[in-house]
């Protein structure tokens, strides 16, 4: 294959470079066209476009395929951890045993938040999100640690302890939503057991903590760990490009990830699937709403920008519903109802023809039910996952020597220049 490729525009031809990934992919790099040829490209929603090289996360939408640093997002979740899943992103290799056990030690370490921080959740409106909530505290934690330089051994420290106090942050905002004591994190408890622990333990009922529950978390967050350059990764990565403190960049992911198109579509499935219940089960009218292009209503847990087959992440969410539910002799209606809105989907023209599937979020809400997350901490749930595939990504373009600051460009359509009119003239 050539190294270039040739534009033609008029009489003049210009020469483009190849870039190919090592899993083949193939890029044009037109950093140099509007300078040479007057031109930008335009491509709205970026589906076509590549931000950046990265050696952290790849995935291939036609193959279903998804892997960290080179390893099968189906092996870690059959062997490994969150945390050490953590570690393997944000440091590009599996940790040796005594690096997991100093990563342990520093999370447990950074894991207590400032008591002075509790006053800013108590003043939250009782009606807010806990995903504003979460962003506006993961900003405010510049104000509380100040950012240190960014030498390798300080920057581990601003990165451990984000990771270490997400956890807390999240458990605390739920505590705090339902009027109830804060739980504080235990040195004796490994990374999901010290989350469930502080969202569940109550001062009248010990929280018991399951086996199968622990496992069902650490896979939901492997699974959550990164994906490449998603809506918001990019806003991650676009955000910190100004150079912003990390804390400001992460705090822009978790607004991103708010949205019911991303990350807040979890949610979005449940409500979807409860009013699938409340209307007796019509499944059909929802197949019908999605497929009307004059409904904005979409079958929500179906379908990915990336992903033109089925999801890996959604194969591994439902086969562990179908593990998670009968070890905890739970019976959710709403799993039943999911199964057979799939297979509705699946047989359905439309959904054939578009290459829609389920994605990680039809199946991951019930597994969240099931742990007894409440609906509208579901997507705090996936950005305290997604937070070492955003670290990892900030942490890439922080050390990428031809970093620049992200500022696309646009083709303006608007009007010509047009004289100002004094507001009697109007
Ligand atoms: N239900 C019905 N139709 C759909 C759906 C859906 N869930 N998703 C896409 N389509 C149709 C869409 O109407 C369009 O049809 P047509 O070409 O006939 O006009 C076509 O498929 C392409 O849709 P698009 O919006 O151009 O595709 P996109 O790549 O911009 O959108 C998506 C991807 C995930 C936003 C979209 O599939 C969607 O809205 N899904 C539901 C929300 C959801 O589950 N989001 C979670 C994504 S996975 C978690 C994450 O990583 O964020």
């Amino acid at each position: 294959m050539t190294d270039t490729v040739t534009l033609t525009y008029g009489d003049h031809t210009y020469e483009l470079p190849v870039i190919i990934g090592t899993e083949g992919e193939k890029a044009i790099d037109i950093s140099r066209l509007r300078a040479d040829t007057g031109f930008i490209t335009l491509d709205t929603g970026y589906g076509n476009t590549g931000s950046c090289t990265s050696n952290i996360t790849f995935m291939d939408g036609e193959r279903g395929i998804l892997r960290y640093r080179g390893i099968p997002v189906e092996q870690l979740a059959e062997n490994s951890t969150f945390k050490e899943t953590a570690y393997l992103l944000i440091h590009g290799r599996l940790p040796t045993q005594q690096e997991l056990t100093e990563f342990s030690i520093m999370l447990n370490d950074h894991s207590l938040v400032h008591e002075d921080m509790k006053n800013f959740y108590q003043h939250f409106p009782s009606a807010s999100h806990p995903m504003g909530i979460l962003s506006a505290m993961v900003n405010a934690l510049r104000s509380f640690y100040p950012a240190l330089n960014n030498t390798a051994e300080e920057l581990n420290m601003t990165v451990t302890r984000l990771l270490a106090k997400i956890r807390t942050m999240a458990a605390m905002s739920y505590k705090i939503s339902r009027g109830h004591t804060t739980v504080y994190p235990r040195p004796d408890l490994a990374y999901c057991e010290n989350f469930l622990n502080m969202m569940f333990d109550t001062p009248v009922k010990p929280y018991e903590i399951k086996k199968e529950v622990v496992r069902a978390l650490e896979v939901f967050w492997i699974l959550h760990a990164d994906h490449e350059q998603n809506c918001s990764t990019s806003a991650v990565r676009m955000v910190g490009s100004a150079r912003v403190n990390l804390y400001a960049a992460i705090s822009s992911g978790i607004a991103a990830l708010w949205g019911p198109l991303h990350g807040g579509a979890n949610q979005a499935v449940v409500e979807m699937l409860k009013a699938i219940q409340a209307d007796g089960g019509n499944y059909r009218r929802a197949i019908e709403r999605a497929k009307d292009r004059s409904d904005p209503f979409r079958l929500m847990g179906f379908g990915h920008r990336v992903y033109k087959t089925y999801d890996p992440r959604a194969k591994i969410m439902k086969k562990m519903c179908d593990q998670l539910l009968p070890a905890l002799k739970i019976e959710d209606p709403l799993l039943e109802i999911a199964r057979e809105l799939e297979e509705i989907a699946r047989k359905d023209t439309y959904f054939i023809d578009h290459n829609l599937y389920p994605n990680i979020d039809f199946y991951s809400g019930i597994v969240l039910r099931a742990i007894g997350i409440p609906t509208n901490m579901f997507t705090v749930m996936f950005a305290i996952g997604r937070l070492p595939g955003w670290i990892a990504q900030w942490k890439e373009s922080l050390e990428d020597p031809r970093w620049k600051v992200s500022r696309p460009r646009q083709i303006y359509l608007g009007p010509l220049t047009t004289d100002y009119t004094p507001i009697q003239e109007r």
